[in-house]
């Protein structure tokens, strides 16, 4: 049983979205794919494609390894359109000790090196992983630039005719303590790439994954999921932050709060790209702690990001805002479900046992929906908000809330509900 209008892997492990793109008509989103289990291992790129951001179409593994230098992983990494042809930049990993009894991770989590590599596909359908492949940019030495073994996830963007890369990666500070630095390149053919800049001196976890620089409304801004800043519940989470970026020395500043991206703090290593109206959008990697029958991890719907009363807003992306137009009095979980709800202060919902309350802020309770554990954050809640109306989509393993008009978004994955609303007020409820 797999959600029906969210992408999840047909079977076993998926992570980060990558490579997402609007290419030669059709959107293409790649994904972290281990093809063996439900587990993270060796990295690969599993393909799927979609005319309207809501049907996908699985078109099996794009890059696997077949390099010396990508022999244990395809990281994450984007794509961009040059010339028709689809260029796809992704880290390329190399093992120097991998776990006595498994080849598909190392022995502590720590032994790899990572280069960053390309491939360049003529029409986004075929990858030819043995002839079309190229390092670009080779492992740093240590304390050169980069660290050896964190560097990774470039993302690629064109801005006036030169080609921009951002890399997250890890230094070590005077206290020789690791913390986290994003490296910027450039290039004037997208395929040989100059080091240009580092942005250091922001304290917040020790190693920022999956960067990505964009501008909506004229405000250039930020995501990235730095790692270890919590001491409870998933210790890493994705981010965002208004930014200034020059980039004629690429120098950077953030300029507002990091806060969360979602409130639900199951959301990781999100990716953006443009849609063919011109929106920016993002798709994020919801992490599962145990598998639904054989596939594990699924991903949000396509969300668009809005700039406005300087407050970065996301929204679920109109092709799906369409599809909920059936109104129904039950609530059945098998089906997709849109309800939209104005809560005042202690006004609840209960759906199926997913429990959500207002008052001063959204706080959401997944006890009776999720698997027992104490790893993982059962009750999260918003920053306070002095109004609460809420778009709730429910599709199988995933609810996301978005709160007064995508103002803040709280999504979750949850295993079971049952087919109830108690709810203190009103509601409206659709289907597709
Ligand atoms: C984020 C991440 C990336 C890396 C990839 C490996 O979840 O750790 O930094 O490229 O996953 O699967």
């Amino acid at each position: 049983m797999h959600p029906k209008l969210h992408l999840s892997p047909p079977k076993n492990w998926c992570n980060d979205p990558v490579g997402f793109i609007y290419y030669q008509g059709h959107y293409h989103l790649f994904y972290q794919y281990f093809p063996y289990g439900c587990t993270w291992g060796t990295m690969h790129w599993r393909h799927a494609m979609s005319d309207d951001l809501v049907h996908w179409e699985d078109l099996g593994i794009a890059l696997y390894p077949s390099k010396p230098y990508d022999q244990n992983g395809c990281f994450s990494g984007s794509s961009i359109e040059v010339n028709k042809q689809l260029y796809i930049y992704y880290t390329s990993v190399q093992y120097t000790k991998a776990h006595p009894q498994n080849i598909h991770i190392t022995a502590s989590g720590n032994e790899f090196l990572a280069s960053q590599s390309m491939i360049i596909s003529s029409n986004g359908l075929h990858f030819d992983n043995i002839q079309d492949k190229k390092m670009i940019i080779p492992v740093f030495n240590d304390n050169e630039i980069g660290h050896p073994t964190h560097t990774r996830d470039p993302k690629v963007w064109k801005y006036q005719g030169t080609y921009y890369m951002v890399l997250a990666s890890q230094y070590l500070d005077q206290n020789q303590q690791y913390q986290g630095q994003l490296l910027f390149y450039t290039s004037k053919d997208a395929i040989n790439w100059q080091y240009k800049n580092y942005f250091r001196n922001f304290q917040l976890g020790d190693m920022w994954e999956c960067p990505d620089i964009f501008e909506i409304n004229q405000q250039q801004c930020l995501i990235m999921s730095p790692e270890r800043t919590e001491s409870h519940g998933y210790p890493s989470h994705a981010r965002i932050a208004t930014c200034l970026f020059k980039h004629k020395h690429c120098e950077m500043k953030i300029t507002s709060e990091l806060r969360f991206l979602d409130y639900g703090k199951d959301l990781y290593a999100p990716q953006t790209t443009i849609d063919k109206d011109g929106n920016r959008i993002y798709i994020g990697w919801m992490r599962m702690p145990k598998p639904v029958d054989n596939w594990c991890g699924l991903f949000t719907f396509p969300r668009v990001i809005e700039y406005k009363d300087n407050h970065i807003y996301t929204k679920p992306h109109p092709s799906i805002q369409q599809l909920f137009h059936q109104q129904r009095d039950n609530f059945d979980y098998q089906i997709p479900t849109h309800i939209y709800v104005q809560l005042n202060q202690n006004d609840f919902i209960n759906i199926g046992g997913y429990k959500i309350k207002y008052y001063q802020c959204l706080t959401v309770d997944r006890t009776e929906v999720f698997i027992s554990t104490n790893t993982i954050d059962l009750i999260t809640q918003t920053p306070n908000i002095a109004s609460c109306y809420l778009d709730i989509y429910i599709d199988q393993n995933i609810i996301e809330i978005y709160i007064n008009d995508g103002y803040y978004v709280l999504s979750h994955i949850i295993y079971h509900l049952d087919n109830y609303i108690d709810c203190s007020t009103s509601y409206l409820l659709e289907t597709l």
